[in-house]
């Protein structure tokens, strides 16, 4: 089993549906319905990502493979299909520019929640770890794959907190979407990823930017108890309570502190159509008219400081 002790490091075994390890007998979780569960996945993310899956089912109830192969085409944001466009995706297969395509690797996918990364992976021919803490998201992403006619045989989910969980020095590629403004441990992340990598391997992260002006409105605590935007979207779990987007400079000591080295930082050029996607239908002369002027006029007069997310590359 891909999974070590988390405190002796050895391989952790399953017998009897119990996940143990052998060495020091630690007790982690079970094994149900053939889903590696961890003990200890909290019940708050799992609520808030509840009303997240109860949007997404809109999309994803008659999902197939022809439609999934059509929405690989659509990878800028004007274009983007709306289940990726609803849980924040902003450019797909984002770091092809920097180490190509990803294919026949090991990859593990930390905080997988729903989306199209981990069906591409396993269209690209990549053995791949998922899991989530939330048991939902796992279980739907599951459903996709099903749906989609992904390679089951390459994919291993299970339920478990990225906090906790550590890994052998097995995979090529550790990839982390829009995770890490959920956990205020970063620092314990950060030093499992590091172990869980091979020495060659690459740490790929994107992540939404807490100074992104529209982000900082509904998460800022210096206009309560009178924010009545951040109001509006914590009561309709558009953002979770307390949730704080990246403040970069901070992450990115984290990540060095962890023995990383930063090959890549990219900043989102998306200004306006971070902010507009949600109104704007995808594909339309609106969409494309704003991605436009991302591109031509806002990218040149904005600060990068202030773009809607990063994204980064790092080695061991
Ligand atoms: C905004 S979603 C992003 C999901 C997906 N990676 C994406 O890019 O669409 C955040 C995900 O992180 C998961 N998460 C939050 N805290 C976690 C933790 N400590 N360990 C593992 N997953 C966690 C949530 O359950 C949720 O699925
Ligand atoms: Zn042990």
């Amino acid at each position: 089993m891909l999974f070590s002790c988390f405190e002796c490091a050895r391989g952790l075994k399953v017998k009897d549906d119990k996940i143990f390890c052998t060495e020091c007998g630690a007790n982690y979780g079970r094994m149900d319905n053939g889903l590696i569960v961890f003990d200890d996945c909290l019940d708050k993310h799992s609520f808030f990502e509840k009303q997240a899956i109860q949007r997404l089912d809109r999309f994803y109830s008659r999902y197939d493979r022809e439609q999934f192969m059509a929405d690989l085409e659509k990878v800028n944001l004007w274009q983007m299909d709306e289940g990726n466009k609803r849980v924040g995706i902003a450019k797909k297969f984002w770091w092809e520019p920097y180490i190509g395509k990803i294919e026949n690797k090991s990859i593990l996918e930390l905080g997988c929640g729903v989306n199209y990364i981990v069906p591409y992976f396993l269209e690209c021919d990549n053995k791949v770890v998922a899991f989530d803490i939330c048991r939902e998201s796992v279980e739907y992403s599951k459903k996709i794959l099903t749906a989609v006619g992904a390679k089951m045989e390459n994919i291993t989910y299970a339920v478990a907190d990225a906090r906790e969980a550590r890994f052998p020095a097995e995979f090529d590629i550790v990839n982390i979407s829009n995770v890490l403004h959920h956990i205020d441990d970063k620092a314990a992340v950060f030093e499992r990823v590091h172990q869980a990598l091979k020495p060659d391997g690459k740490l790929i992260i994107v992540e939404p930017n807490y100074y992104y002006p529209p982000r900082w409105i509904i998460e800022t605590d210096v206009f309560d108890p009178l924010n009545f935007v951040k109001k509006y979207f914590v009561d309709n779990d558009l953002i979770e309570k307390g949730e704080k987007a990246i403040i970069f400079g901070r992450m990115i000591r984290q990540l060095k502190e962890a023995g990383f080295k930063i090959d890549v930082r990219e900043k989102d050029d998306n200004y306006l159509g971070y902010f507009t996607v949600y109104w704007v239908k995808e594909m339309t002369a609106m969409a494309k008219a704003i991605f436009l002027a991302d591109q031509r006029i806002f990218t040149k007069i904005l600060p990068r400081v202030i773009a809607p997310f990063q994204y980064i590359v790092a080695s061991k």
